[in-house]
């Protein structure tokens, strides 16, 4: 059978990798205990009520299609948040309608901006996606699928845990068709500043290539608010040209499970989108529009989740802390935690303490040395309530000084 075999160039996602890894190995840990996963990055929190009271109420929007690019209640709720957020008003502010538009969940925009951002070339030298390593997964199968050759830059202790931007040569920049960046990072929760951002945008610009940032954990800080791709560009004299920004409602309102998140920014890219949609794509339901609008228009709920968050880590700091692998991060919420060797740390966790955590070099990949950057990391979630995971962190402390 004829297949496209592209597929085939890509592992098995991290989380079968861990399954395998495990296998049937039962869990350990005290007895009588149950086992704990800080593997997944799913909010527990649970979704305000207001989403299910938004839901009920447009119901009835489920017996017609919706159409393309969401309905104008959504891209209005969620221009306005941006410009609120950003402070992109004052003549700046983002246009609803055709610089924005919603997704089934965040993931969707980050795949699809690959196969409409990278030429169809059939050259010697394909196009290049860049993106940092480690990495959220869907970056490089994006890349793989539309064909282009990805580019690792490696995002570590020693450059900040950013791809450094400088170490980008000539060649690279012109043959770059889009650049990932993700800040704050997914796994190391690094944020990326003013300074950064506006050297990626300008590199973007300059080398006429699409830069992507993903900023779906722009609303989980510790201390002050990320600065955003969009309000750099604005400052720009062709505004969001070569930029364009994701945000998700999975995190901020903890509810993965509605998929719900934008793009916005380069209004060729938000067009060209809407119309692989068109074909191939589903729109945003209505009724889950409708709940999105209600969320992106609330803040009271995000407050209580930072303040979670925060008293999370205000927990890993207490129990993790005096270890040399430990590191508060600035956003998002995974503790990247220096364990030696990831795979066997993850094996023993489970098998000794009954806790399911993610080795860290699931999700880079090698780079030309041989070396991968997350092998001696794991990742840890820390999106169960404020017990399990004083439990689970516990448990682990316990292990990593046995
Ligand atoms: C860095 C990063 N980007 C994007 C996503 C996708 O989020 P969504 O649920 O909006 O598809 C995730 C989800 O875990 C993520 O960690």
């Amino acid at each position: 059978m004829m297949v496209n075999q592209r597929l085939d160039l890509l592992t098995d996602y991290p989380f079968q990798r861990l399954r395998d890894l495990l296998g049937d190995a039962p869990a350990g840990g005290p007895k009588r205990a149950e086992p704990i996963s800080m593997a997944l990055g799913e909010p527990q929190l649970g979704a305000p009520p207001l989403l299910m009271q938004a839901l009920t109420a447009a119901a009835g929007d489920f017996g017609r299609y919706p159409a393309v690019n969401g309905t104008p209640g959504l891209r209005r709720a969620i221009a306005e948040w941006l410009d609120r957020r950003y402070g992109l008003g004052a003549g700046q502010g983002i246009d609803p309608d055709l610089e924005v538009i919603p997704l089934n969940g965040t993931r969707e925009g980050l795949f699809a901006l690959a196969q409409i951002a990278v030429p169809a070339v059939r050259a010697a030298t394909r196009p290049l996606v860049l993106t940092p390593n480690p990495f959220y997964q869907c970056y490089l199968g994006a890349a793989t699928m539309a064909g282009a050759e990805t580019r690792l830059i490696p995002a570590i202790r020693e450059s900040g845990f950013l791809p450094d931007l400088d170490s980008l040569d000539a060649e690279t920049l012109s043959r770059a068709a889009l650049m990932y960046l993700c800040s704050p990072g997914n796994p190391q929760g690094a944020i990326a500043d003013r300074a950064y951002l506006t050297r990626a945008v300008d590199l973007a610009k300059a080398n006429d290539f699409v830069l992507a940032l993903d900023e779906c954990y722009a609303e989980i800080y510790d201390e002050a608010p990320p600065v955003g791709g969009l309000e750099v560009a604005a400052a720009t004299p062709d505004r969001f040209r070569n930029v364009v920004v994701f945000h998700s409602l999975s995190k901020r309102s903890s509810a993965p499970g509605l998929r719900s998140g934008f793009m916005a920014g380069d209004p060729e890219m938000v067009k060209r989108f809407a119309k692989l949609r068109s074909f191939g794509g589903a729109p945003l339901p209505g009724p889950i529009a409708a709940a999105s609008e209600a969320l992106w228009r609330d803040e009271a709920h995000v407050e209580e989740t930072r303040r979670h968050y925060r008293a999370l880590f205000d927990l890993a700091d207490d129990i993790l802390g005096n270890r040399p692998g430990y590191y508060r991060p600035a956003g998002g919420f995974f503790v990247w935690l220096d364990v030696g060797d990831g795979a066997a740390f993850a094996h023993r966790a489970w098998t000794e303490a009954g806790v399911r955590v993610l080795p860290g070099g699931y999700l880079a990949r090698e780079e030309p040395d041989g070396s991968n950057p997350g092998e001696r990391y794991v990742r840890l979630a820390l999106v169960q309530d404020h017990a399990t995971t004083g439990e689970a962190l516990k448990r682990l402390a316990a292990l990593m000084d046995s």
